[in-house]
């Protein structure tokens, strides 16, 4: 048996054992959920596919399937994980909760399987990334409270002056995914298993993107951004470039993207100043967003040559870069005249992968990375060969995925509104979808390779979990710097 660093008497009885368990769980969910979305990227090549074992493996049931696995399921187990940790950390003290941190574990799980019962079963409220029924969106909201009543519980009883900028991040998304979710999911029951939302026609439909947009602002942005803000000095054991850059970005992204979910109802019922403002709202977001990148690129500035031999550092670096990207990307989409083109259009679907890929999944899986040597005590992964292969089928896949939806979304667009002289449709539909199947069958092979990296990651987390220390190993050492002010 090795001694923690706890032990020794270094540093405060962290409780780590809740943030093994959501490690793991991301793990695990990881795979399903993007195993998931390897099938229906194939039933989107191969319709036959559909017909597995109708309806329940039908694409309109398995595509929310894998959006909840994906989003809540891997990147709220992530978030869980790796919040849990930084809080701790950074305030230099154990979870305030008690019963309610186990709660927050126990009640997340059961939200995950009711969702993965009751979405093939067919039951849905049909507003995207918010389909579950109101008993669950129930626990979801009590979940929540216990969350948020964990995390802040424990930076009130923090040893340190001052809240690091993680915790903000942290703090940002939790409160304001609680709001998004309680006001969306409003709902008059008529049955155990169905509801009808409480807002009617337009209203309803800048409620629902009001939220959708603010679950990538808060859930796949806001959060990641808050471990970004400690593992990226952690593994280039490098303080944060810069801090007041950090502060100025948080108000200023939280700020404006409230504002921005009108750029999802372009050319439709809502009115047209509505529309206009959330495109400024969204173009202006590009600033704050690239505040974040800035700052965690610049964090490697004289640790550059460690992506030489870190893989992990590699993730998480690469994860910087595909956010820049996104995010000038979504700007450019919010422009009325190039959302006439890109909107429907599988560009909108190569957007969301190059964010939910490149940005959000590589990010976690540098945390994870960086994280299962440090809770299990060990000195580093069981194979840092196999993060590394796993980086280039990462990176491999993702690109493959983005570059498809790219050829396929302006193919698309173009097909669409080509006219000819007489004003007739130059294309029928069915010549789009014909002129997408390539792209489509690309796609599949992107996502299959990005998760056959997964499981080499669980095979590598399985290791190192499971083997016997090695003669004299001592974990990781804790103590490498993180940002100056810590
Ligand atoms: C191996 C990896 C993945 C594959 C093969 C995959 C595949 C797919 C497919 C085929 C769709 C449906 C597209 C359509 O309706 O035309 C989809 C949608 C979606 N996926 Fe994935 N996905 C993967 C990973 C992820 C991850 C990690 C996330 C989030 C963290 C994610 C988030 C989403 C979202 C938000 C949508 C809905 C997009 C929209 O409505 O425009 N996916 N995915
Ligand atoms: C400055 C930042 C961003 C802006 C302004 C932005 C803007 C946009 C725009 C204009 C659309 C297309 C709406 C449509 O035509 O229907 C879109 C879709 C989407 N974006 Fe972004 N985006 C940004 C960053 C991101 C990031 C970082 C992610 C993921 C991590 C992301 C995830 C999504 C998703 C999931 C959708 C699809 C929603 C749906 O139709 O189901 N976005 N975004």
């Amino acid at each position: 048996m090795t001694t923690t660093v706890a032990e020794a008497g270094k540093l405060p009885d962290y409780d780590y054992n809740i943030v093994r368990q959501f490690t793991i769980m991301s793990v695990v969910w990881g795979i399903v959920g993007m195993g998931v979305g390897v099938l229906i990227a194939a039933q989107l090549a191969w319709p036959a596919l559909n017909d597995l074992w109708q309806p329940f493996t039908n694409f309109g049931r398995l595509r929310p399937l894998h959006t909840n696995a994906v989003i809540f399921a891997f990147g709220g187990s992530v978030l869980f994980a790796t919040s849990y940790y930084v809080v701790q950390r950074t305030c230099q003290t154990r979870l305030w909760g008690g019963w309610l941190i186990p709660f927050t574990f126990w009640g997340w799980q059961i939200v995950i399987i009711a969702a993965a019962i009751t979405l093939p079963l067919g039951y849905t409220s049909a507003k995207e990334y918010a389909e579950l029924e109101w008993p669950i969106d129930i626990l979801i909201a009590l979940i929540w409270v216990a969350y948020g009543l964990v995390f802040f519980g424990t930076i009130v009883k923090r040893n340190t002056s001052h809240i690091y900028v993680a915790n903000w991040f942290f703090g940002a998304f939790i409160i304001t995914v609680a709001v998004l979710h309680i006001v969306n999911s409003i709902a008059i029951p008529v049955s155990t298993w169905k509801s009808y939302s409480a807002y009617a026609g337009t209203t309803d439909a800048m409620i629902q993107w009001w939220y959708g947009h603010n679950a990538v602002g808060f859930f796949l942005t806001a959060a990641f951004l808050g471990i970004m803000y400690y593992f990226v000095p952690k593994q280039a054991g490098r303080p944060v470039y810069s801090y007041q850059l950090s502060i100025v970005h948080f108000w200023a992204l939280i700020s404006i993207y409230v504002w921005a979910g009108g750029h999802h109802l372009h050319y439709s019922a809502l009115p047209d100043w509505t529309q206009s403002l959330a495109m400024i709202m969204s173009i202006i977001l590009l600033a704050p967003s690239w505040g974040g990148m800035i700052n965690g690129i610049m964090t490697l500035s004289g640790a550059w040559h460690k992506l030489r031999t870190d893989p992990t550092l590699r993730f998480l670096v690469v994860s910087l870069s595909f956010y820049g990207m996104s995010t000038f990307e979504g700007p450019m989409m919010s422009i009325k005249t190039v959302n006439a083109l890109s909107h429907n259009t599988d560009w909108t679907v190569g957007h969301v992968h190059s964010g939910a890929l490149g940005w959000v999944a590589m990010i976690s899986i540098g945390a994870i990375y960086h994280l299962v040597p440090i809770l299990w005590n060990r000195k580093e992964m069981f194979s840092v060969k196999l993060v590394n292969a796993h980086f280039w089928l990462a990176t491999i896949g993702t690109v493959l995925y983005i570059a498809a939806m790219w050829v396929n979304g302006i193919t698309q667009g173009l097909m669409w509104r080509a006219f000819n002289a007489d004003g007739t449709l130059t294309y029928s539909f069915v010549e789009s979808v014909v002129a997408s199947k390539p792209g489509y069958i690309v796609r599949w092979l992107g996502g299959a390779i990005f998760t056959s990296g997964m499981l080499l990651m669980a095979y590598n987390v399985f290791r190192t979990v499971t083997d016997e220390p090695k003669e004299g190993e001592v974990g990781r050492d804790e103590s490498l710097p993180v940002a100056k002010s810590v």
